[in-house]
């Protein structure tokens, strides 16, 4: 480890001790002292006491702006009052019902006001709203294979948790991506049903077609990859992706749980004027309560309606988060909310751009919509294995230099992004570039000193 990391990372126990003695705790209980494993990291997490609009307290009592806010799934902020009130109003006339009610069409054609579907279903996560999508689409196409992109994350689902993040050394050659399991327990045969290619590759995408003719039911695609820090499609990727599954009679799978409520008032489909079969949101339409929400055209859904693919979901449409989404969509998600995030994170990105600049710091800034990345690399990523070349230690200490300094820059780990919301101000922004000013010189510093150990071995 860098002295400049082992110096933040000292001050980082210094000012968090409540945090540990929480985690030393949990570990006896709970697998990695954590609900989630993407919530671990050492020498320990932060524990979080409470957050507010666009900040968040430790046990500790220090302060943060948070920038994480809920690994992108609160756009809102914290506690946004349109969603508290209509929470609130909600809670004394039953949490759950497992029975129909009004707020299913309302938020339902809230859904396809905005997204090019005709008709919805809803869960709570993420991962239910790919997997309902992927069964849909495998179920409508008569065919069991899909074709994901290496590093893509579409939750935690057998089809889905393949080549997540392989290791250099068991992933194959470029353009040809040999389907890693993302842990023990996924079933060979669901490997083999999940085809890799590379992202801004056609060709790989084409190869897969070729090489399992009449086979692949789908291609699932995050429009843009946000499990490799930040992952821009190349100009016409994703039209051209769109014109390869209906030439092989795929349906094309858009997974925006992370770009849905974020990237723009219509995600991606709005953003990239490009039309998927089906659609998968989650994460910030929920306000920050667990709601998600898989759509796609009439004959598609159709196949539910009919009996033909089961849906189901005790939870499905509680009353709790159904009016947190409609209060999200309505008074939180509005075209005035989009040009104030955007408005911010064109600053913050603006910034970063000129620190790491004057800083002679090697490294790239990408950004869209609420999110933006810093990323320990020259040049921004174009797959999965550019991602592989970060210089994750100077992360690391970029991370925590932040974090000693009052600045939750995104959520731990380098496959992340910083998120912006509604409830940030110009003041949490200025804030944000004053502390990665007097942060950057030292990871710039950092930086030379591991070139030149780099360079001697
Ligand atoms: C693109 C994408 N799809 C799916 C998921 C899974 O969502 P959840 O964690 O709500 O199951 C995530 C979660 O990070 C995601 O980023």
């Amino acid at each position: 480890m860098h002295e400049g990391l082992a110096r933040e990372i000292t001050q980082y126990e210094q000012r968090t001790p409540r945090s540990r003695q929480a985690h030393t705790r949990a570990l006896e209980r709970i697998p990695l002292g954590v609900a989630s494993n993407y919530r671990a990291y050492d020498p320990y997490p932060l524990f979080v006491k409470e957050g507010k609009g666009g900040h968040l307290w430790d046990l500790d009592g220090n302060e943060y702006i948070d920038f994480n806010l809920s690994f992108g799934a609160l756009m809102a902020g914290h506690s946004h009052p349109a969603v508290v009130r209509a929470v609130e109003s909600r809670l004394r006339g039953g949490t759950a019902y497992g029975m129909p009610h009004e707020m299913e069409w309302e938020l339902a054609d809230e859904i396809c006001k905005r997204y090019p579907v005709d008709m919805v279903r809803f869960g709570s996560t993420g991962t239910e709203a790919t997997m309902h999508a992927v069964r849909l689409a495998r179920a409508a196409a008569g065919r069991d294979r899909i074709i994901k992109f290496e590093g893509a994350y579409h939750g935690l689902h057998d089809a889905a948790l393949v080549s997540v993040k392989p290791h250099l050394e068991e992933i194959g050659p470029p353009g040809e991506p040999v389907a890693v399991p993302g842990g023990a327990g996924i079933p060979a045969s669901h490997v083999a049903n999940t085809l890799v290619a590379s992202f801004n590759d056609l060709r790989s995408v084409e190869r897969q077609f070729e090489k399992h003719p009449g086979q692949v039911a789908a291609v699932i695609c995050e429009p843009i990859m946000m499990n490799v820090g930040i992952c821009m499609p190349l100009d016409g990727f994703l039209s051209k992706l769109r014109e390869l599954t209906q030439q092989h009679g795929a349906f094309l799978i858009f997974d925006e749980v992370k770009t849905g409520a974020k990237l723009a008032w219509g995600g991606a489909c709005e953003y990239f004027g490009v039309k998927p079969d089906i659609v998968c949101l989650a994460k910030s339409i929920g306000g920050g309560l667990p709601l998600s929400a898989f759509g796609a055209t009439r004959a598609v859904m159709d196949l539910i309606g009919q009996h033909k693919v089961f849906h189901g979901g005790t939870y499905n449409t509680n009353p709790i988060s159904m009016a947190a989404g409609l209060a999200t969509f309505r008074e939180v998600l509005t075209r005035d909310a989009y040009q104030h995030v955007d408005r911010l994170n064109r600053k913050l990105l603006g910034a970063y751009l000129r620190i790491t600049e004057a800083s002679g710091l090697k490294a790239s800034v990408v950004g869209a919509g609420a999110n933006g990345v810093l990323l320990f690399r020259p040049a921004p990523v174009r797959n999965y294995r550019d991602w592989l070349e970060v210089d994750t230690e100077l992360w690391r200490h970029y991370w925590f230099a932040m974090v000693n300094r009052g600045v939750l820059a995104q959520p731990y780990w380098w496959d992340e992004q910083w998120t912006i919301s509604v409830q940030h101000t110009e003041a949490d922004i200025d804030r944000h570039i004053a502390v990665f000013q007097e942060v950057a010189p030292a990871l710039a510093h950092a930086q030379k000193e591991r070139e030149q150990v780099a360079a001697v071995r």
